[in-house]
């Protein structure tokens, strides 16, 4: 199901264009934020290299936009070794698994994004890899079939994955470390702001980055979007500047508002209270309604809606809180409850 135009959000469209590329923080110490993650991440890093060992299997976890892929390359760059990387869907048979394992040198990263998404039977030729660096290959067929088995480099997976819970147990049990990614701070994205900023050589108000940084709903890529086509605003319109001015009129053209919630929260939050009578209302219920795949309700717009405090995950569907209700107008703040 793909989502109708009008509920297209464009600041979170997918795109991984040169310029995304270009922003990637490429050294643990430009990585910004995620202090707890970072200083774990540098000590098994700094034990694997001197020990001269490929580093345990790493799993990060974290809505979309948070830094897993950068923490991929990171790894691999500060290990200064070679990388593969491959999106979990796109491994339709074992063999495609198997010939990726098979190109591996020593303590190499292999980097498996959406790894919750592996296909069973790619997956389950993983278990021994990961284990023992070793591959079972079955040659032949019926009576004469023979397992083959290859060793394997000793390399480093890296998987990253929205949510933990979407893993087989098995898969999540093998891997050594566990990093969580959560929301950003204000501050922290008004770093990456001006730090992206410093990159594109857009000159930048101060009060302007923090405004970028507010709407950002706790996400760098959201926050490094926002900046690009704030920058065609100021280059458009203008002499180039950011200024606070000009950043709140390119956030209002981008229907950001200012609490950073774009038009399909707003349509989220809107169908609930009006839809659904304030909730609660089932997730497929509400991804059918507003024409989204329930897996991107859950996965990049939700967090911040519930960091927000204006909805609530309950085990009978979504429900407003009361905050969420006066945000959507559905009542006035001091009504009743539905
Ligand atoms: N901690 C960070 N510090 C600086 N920039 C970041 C950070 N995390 C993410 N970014 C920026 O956001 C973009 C998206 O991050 P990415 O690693 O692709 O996220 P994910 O893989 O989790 O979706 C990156 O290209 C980078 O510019
Ligand atoms: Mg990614």
């Amino acid at each position: 199901m793909s989502a109708p135009e009008h509920v297209t959000a464009p600041v979170l469209a997918p795109e991984d264009d040169e310029l995304e590329r270009s922003l990637r923080p490429r050294r643990l110490e430009d990585f910004v934020g995620q202090e707890r993650v970072k200083e774990q991440l540098s000590i098994a890093l700094d034990a694997a290299k001197g020990r001269g060992e490929a580093l345990d299997h790493v799993l990060l976890a974290g809505p979309p936009g948070l830094g897993k892929t950068s923490l991929a390359y990171i790894v691999r760059e500060e290990l200064g070794v070679g990388i593969r990387t491959v999106a979990g869907p796109a491994l339709e048979r074992k063999g495609d698994m198997a010939a990726i394992l098979t190109s591996l040198e020593e303590r190499d990263v292999l980097f498996v994004d959406e790894i919750h998404r592996l296909n069973r039977a790619v997956e389950e030729i993983l278990y021994p890899a990961l284990e023992d660096f070793r591959l079972d290959i079955i040659v032949g067929q019926g009576p004469a079939a023979r397992t083959l088995t290859l060793d394997l480099p000793h390399f480093t997976l890296v998987g990253a994955t929205t949510r933990t819970g979407l893993l087989t147990t098995p898969l999540r049990d093998r891997f050594g470390i566990t990093y969580r990614l959560d929301l950003y701070t204000g501050e922290e994205l008004g770093r990456i702001v001006r730090r992206s900023a410093r990159i594109l050589g857009v000159e930048t108000a101060e009060k302007a980055a923090e405004e970028i940084a507010r709407r950002a709903r706790g996400t760098p890529r959201v926050a490094n979007r926002i900046l690009r086509r704030v920058r065609d605003v100021a280059e458009v319109r203008y002499d180039g500047v950011v200024t606070l001015d000009v950043a709140r009129e390119a956030l209002a053209l981008l229907e950001v508002d200012a609490e950073g919630l774009e038009r399909i929260d707003r349509e989220l939050l809107g169908a609930i209270a009006h839809k659904f009578g304030g909730g609660p209302v089932g997730l497929s219920t509400l991804a059918v309604t507003l024409g989204e795949e329930p897996e991107t309700i859950e996965d990049v717009y939700e967090p911040y809606l519930l960091q927000l405090g204006l909805i609530q995950r309950t085990p009978r569907g979504r429900t407003l809180t009361e905050r969420g209700r006066a945000r959507a107008g559905a009542l006035r703040p001091d009504a009743a409850l539905f």
